[in-house]
């Protein structure tokens, strides 16, 4: 271990001489000045762990030094040495930023303890710090964000399928962060300064999906006006985004299998062989093995994406994240909107704690952003989020009677349930009052799970 780095600044040659002299012995390194000016000289070329400095010194006094010294914001501990009769001072020098103070006269043992217990504060404050910075960096991967255990995991994959280029199967539930996992593999592989090109398999339609993905030549058919690349040439260098894969149709998985196979292709309408080079990460969140018992999708082509796989983890299973990401959307919708909410009042963090989010960060997200539209105070409340309205068909599965009656039982019980039978909670949440709650439950025979 270095040694500890000390300066004594006195205006005694004695004082100095006697402190450097303790000092040395205990195995510290000393440097002493004269003056404040000399000290702060001597701070400017090199650091230190520790200054003991005298109050009362000729010229500059101690507390001008410990002023400037704090303005420099160091990470050194300055100790104030003081005659008996000037404590006040020593004090005032503590409120301005002093570690301790030490009283002459001293002895060398009394000094002794006081610059260990200095040495073991500063490293603890520095391995705290340090301890901060690694969790920092463990609460967020690319732009994805995360520090519980099943993100960890995540982050790790992706980090070691990242440079590969291997094909890559994203699973997970609806707005779990595939689409945005994908994105990180590309920007941490070698394809990331080639074109990150996203297919929505969902989002187009069938006829239009072989000219999007393939392209076209010119006149192929009657809107086919000019000749236009297909998305498979345009990921050329760079990596190709297959997302909902499970939503396309059994003709496009034949002519996908293929080039997938080969990496050749025609143009809608063209005779030339085309040839593209892209890594394809695909994404879904359909449970493909239950596609292919069903007949909808094909057993080869999930054989050809599914070469490393893995499922993004719902949020009902990482609620630790949940603060976190909170925050994260909270600074950003606040920034967008220009307002000045900083806080999640305790009320609303707590329900969002409980609720099981079937619409993942998705569902988080916009809860917070609608949040931060319609906030009205400098935090966001429990009345901004719109889950506490219940939304039970989104929460669990919806009665099978439609009549106006069975809604309003199951709405009542989904709302008793999901806040612990909190009758005044409840009653606020469903605009009526406590009586009429407790009515309502006798009428529909309503009881609490034990
Ligand atoms: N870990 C995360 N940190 C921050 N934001 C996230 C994280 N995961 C997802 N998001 C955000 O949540 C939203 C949904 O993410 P994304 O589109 O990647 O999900 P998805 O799994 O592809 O959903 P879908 O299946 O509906 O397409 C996006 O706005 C994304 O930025
Ligand atoms: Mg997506």
């Amino acid at each position: 271990m270095s040694k500890t780095q000390i300066m004594v600044v006195d205006d005694e040659l004695i004082m100095r001489e006697s402190l450097a002299g303790w000092l040395e012995r205990d195995g510290h390194q000393v440097d002493t000045a004269a003056s404040g000016e000399a000290a702060l000289k001597m701070l400017a070329q090199k650091r230190y762990d520790i200054i003991l400095l005298d109050i009362k010194m000729e010229g500059m006094s101690g507390l001008e030094v410990l002023r400037q010294v704090m303005a420099l914001e160091l990470d050194t501990a300055v100790v104030m040495i003081t005659a008996y009769g000037s404590i006040s001072t020593a004090i005032e020098a503590m409120k301005s930023g002093a570690a301790e103070y030490l009283l002459k006269p001293f002895d060398p043992e009394e000094l002794g303890i006081l610059i260990e217990k200095i040495i073991h504060q500063q490293s603890q404050a520095r391995e705290n710090l340090y301890l901060k910075e690694q969790y920092r960096e463990r609460t967020r991967f690319e732009s994805m964000i995360g520090q519980a255990t099943a993100m960890q995991v995540v982050f790790d994959l992706i980090q070691d399928v990242a440079p590969t280029d291997s094909t890559v199967l994203i699973t997970g539930e609806t707005g779990t962060g595939k689409g945005l996992a994908a994105k990180a593999i590309h920007t941490c592989g070698q394809r990331c300064n080639g074109p990150f090109v996203a297919v929505n398999c969902g989002a187009i339609p069938e006829h239009l999906m072989e000219s999007e993905l393939f392209g076209h030549q010119k006149g192929a058919f009657t809107d086919a006006k000019t000749t236009k690349k297909g998305r498979l040439e345009l990921a050329n260098g760079g990596t190709l985004f297959l997302d909902e894969i499970g939503e396309i149709s059994m003709r496009m998985q034949i002519d996908l299998l293929r080039v997938l196979e080969d990496r050749v292709f025609y143009r809608v309408g063209g005779t030339q062989p085309m040839e593209a080079d892209f890594r394809v990460i695909a994404a879904t969140n359909r449970d493909l093995k239950t596609a292919i018992e069903a007949g909808s999708f094909r057993e080869d082509l999930f054989y050809r994406l599914n070469v490393i796989s893995f499922e993004m983890p719902p949020l009902r299973e990482r609620k630790s994240d949940i603060p976190l990401l909170c925050d994260h959307f909270l600074a950003r919708f606040a920034r967008e909107t220009n307002k000045p909410i900083r806080k999640i009042h305790r009320e609303a963090m707590d329900e969002m704690m409980l609720y099981d989010w079937p619409g993942n960060i998705r569902e988080l997200e916009n809860a917070i952003e609608r949040a931060v539209v319609i906030g009205k105070s400098a935090q966001v409340m429990l009345a901004d989020l719109p889950i506490i309205c219940g939304l039970p068909a989104a929460r669990s599965s919806a009665p099978p009677d439609h009549t106006l009656k069975a809604v309003e039982k199951h709405h009542i019980e989904t709302v008793l349930n999901e806040h612990r039978w909190n009758i005044s909670h409840c009653a606020k949440l469903l605009g009526i009052d406590r009586s009429t709650l407790y009515n309502k439950i006798k009428r529909y025979q309503l009881q609490a799970p034990d």
